[in-house]
């Protein structure tokens, strides 16, 4: 079959980092090709290109053929192209159906009539299959809500060319169901697909074709993906082999370090109560909107508890607002980090350093010498791909990004109950097995620690039991030697028999 897309030695430079060099590779029509590469590889830049945001220095995207002179992301769009960013570009301050109506319905925004745009988007909606109230404000939405909305913008586009850059890492994975099945619908009208992800599982049932990225430059292009391997396309990734991504070993479990009694709050009205004993490794694991963040949020005291408390090392502590309960030794490391972790215009030491107990002390009184030490210690460990420690958060990848304030959390001393929050969201194959090993050796010098994930086998993978939470409740309990995925699963459904829970 035709070539329908085509990347021609694409090159594109950043100041101090070449981004891509001399890419070049192409895509059948009506294929779904996966695009995988470590944090930094330059993912996203070539999206970007393909968007129409920015422009190559060297070579030319051609479709059907025709190579693209387009320069904004109206000529790319009008050309059939639409892509769906990592970082979410949809207003806040609008509703859903007024964001969709942007994408939509471009050009015609003069006038509006109102509940004409609820009732067709409301439809559209339905028959795509996506639960949400097309009146809502996005700014009331979840990420994984958002997301879905995106989703439903370039559906509802007649596209030819669908780009999504990791588009399931904020979703739960029913909603993820309902996106794969969007795809394959879209993949038979013969609409070609881009698909940015760092799940090999999801590349694998997806994608027809795949192409890998490391540095910057080609790395390898598989026309046919069925002829590839999982370790072949990590090795292919990360330039090394690794055989074991998890590497969970057995510890030894001291005594009971954070115990949490009948917390209840707005949003969680039935109690809920759960211990975490030294050197524990404990998992929340639960669709999106089972209460796993709400929960952890009513833990920190970062949302107000109607009653409850909070014990750490046998002692009923203060943890009513975060600076209270990280005096007590428990930490936080949130799951929208992009919103509540970074701090744009500092550099990545600065943002690094503003650790939770030092940020409620100004900049000025920091150890600069410990600073660039630690800085260049988390760099090297984490493999975050950049020039220097001196360089602006901004201008990370978003996986890089997120290493980077992972980092702050990991590097806090004192503490005692960690909690972990999506740990690994966005983040490659290779330093997620570098994470893991860092929240084993913390756990290994007494820490307590919780793991809140929505991916299933990275809960079974690095914790020693499992919580599952279903509508705001604690539903089952696993240890470890009991992990079993569909039980799991069966136990985050609401009201669904087991025999009908396919594992993913
Ligand atoms: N505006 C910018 N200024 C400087 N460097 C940049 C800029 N944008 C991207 N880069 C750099 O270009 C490289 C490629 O980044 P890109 O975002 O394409 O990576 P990616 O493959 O999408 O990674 P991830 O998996 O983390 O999303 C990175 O080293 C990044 O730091
Ligand atoms: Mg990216």
């Amino acid at each position: 079959m035709q070539d329908f897309l085509e990347f021609q030695s694409i090159s594109k430079g950043y100041p101090g980092v070449q981004a891509l060099s001399d890419v070049s590779f192409s895509v059948r029509k009506g294929a779904v090709h996966g695009l995988m590469g470590e944090n930094g590889a330059g993912k996203s830049t070539l999206i970007r290109l393909l968007s129409g945001d920015q422009s190559a220095d060297n070579g030319e995207i051609r479709i059907e053929g025709e190579a693209q002179g387009y320069r904004s992301v109206r000529d790319a769009f009008r050309a059939g192209v639409i892509v769906i960013h990592q970082e979410l570009q949809l207003v806040p301050e609008l509703t859903v159906a007024e964001n969709l109506w942007l994408g939509h319905f471009p050009g015609k925004g003069g006038v509006i009539d109102r509940r004409q745009l609820l009732r067709v988007v409301g439809e559209k909606l339905a028959e795509i299959g996506i639960d949400v109230d097309p009146s809502a404000k996005i700014a009331s939405l979840s990420i994984g809500e958002r997301q879905m909305v995106e989703i439903a913008k370039a559906v509802m586009l007649d596209a030819r060319v669908i780009a999504l850059d990791e588009p399931t890492s904020s979703l739960s994975s029913r909603e993820s169901e309902i996106l794969f099945a969007l795809i394959e619908r879209l993949r038979s009208n013969g609409t070609v697909i881009l698909y940015v992800s760092h799940r090999l599982d999801e590349i694998f049932r997806l994608c027809d074709s795949l192409t890998v990225l490391r540095d910057g430059k080609l790395a390898a292009h598989h026309p046919d993906i069925s002829k590839v391997t999982r370790d072949q396309i990590i090795a292919e990734m990360v330039g090394r082999e690794i055989s074991n991504i998890w590497g969970w070993r057995g510890r030894d479990l001291g005594a009971e370090r954070l115990r949490v009694d009948a917390i209840c709050g707005p949003k969680l009205k039935t109690p809920l109560s759960f211990s975490v004993r030294r050197g524990e490794i404990l998992g929340f694991f639960g669709l999106i909107g089972a209460g796993r963040s709400e929960m952890t949020r009513l833990v920190y005291g970062a949302d107000r508890r109607h009653q409850g408390t909070v014990t750490i090392d046998g002692a009923i502590v203060r943890a009513d607002n975060p600076p209270q309960s990280i005096r007590a030794g428990m930490v936080l490391c949130p799951e929208d980090r992009k919103f509540d972790g970074i701090v744009q215009g500092r550099s990545i030491e600065e943002n690094m350093a503003i650790s939770s107990r030092r940020h409620f002390s100004p900049f000025g009184i920091l150890n600069r010498k410990k600073e660039a030490e630690l800085a260049d210690r988390f760099i090297a460990k984490l493999r975050v791909r950049t020039p220097s420690r001196k360089q602006d958060i901004i201008n990370l990848s978003g996986g890089n990004q997120q290493k980077v304030i992972l980092g702050r959390w990991l590097s806090e001393q004192g503490v005692k109950v960690l909690i972990i929050d999506e740990p690994t969201r966005g983040i490659d194959v290779g330093a997620k097995s570098e994470i893991y090993e860092i929240l084993y050796e913390l756990a290994g010098q007494g820490m307590a620690i919780v793991v809140i994930s929505s991916e299933l086998p990275e809960v079974m993978g690095i914790t020693d039991r499992i919580l599952v939470m279903c509508q705001g409740r604690i539903a089952a309990d696993f240890a470890r030697t009991d992990f079993d995925e569909r039980r799991i699963l069966a136990a985050a459904l609401p009201d669904v028999p087991t025999e009908q829970v396919q594992p993913s």
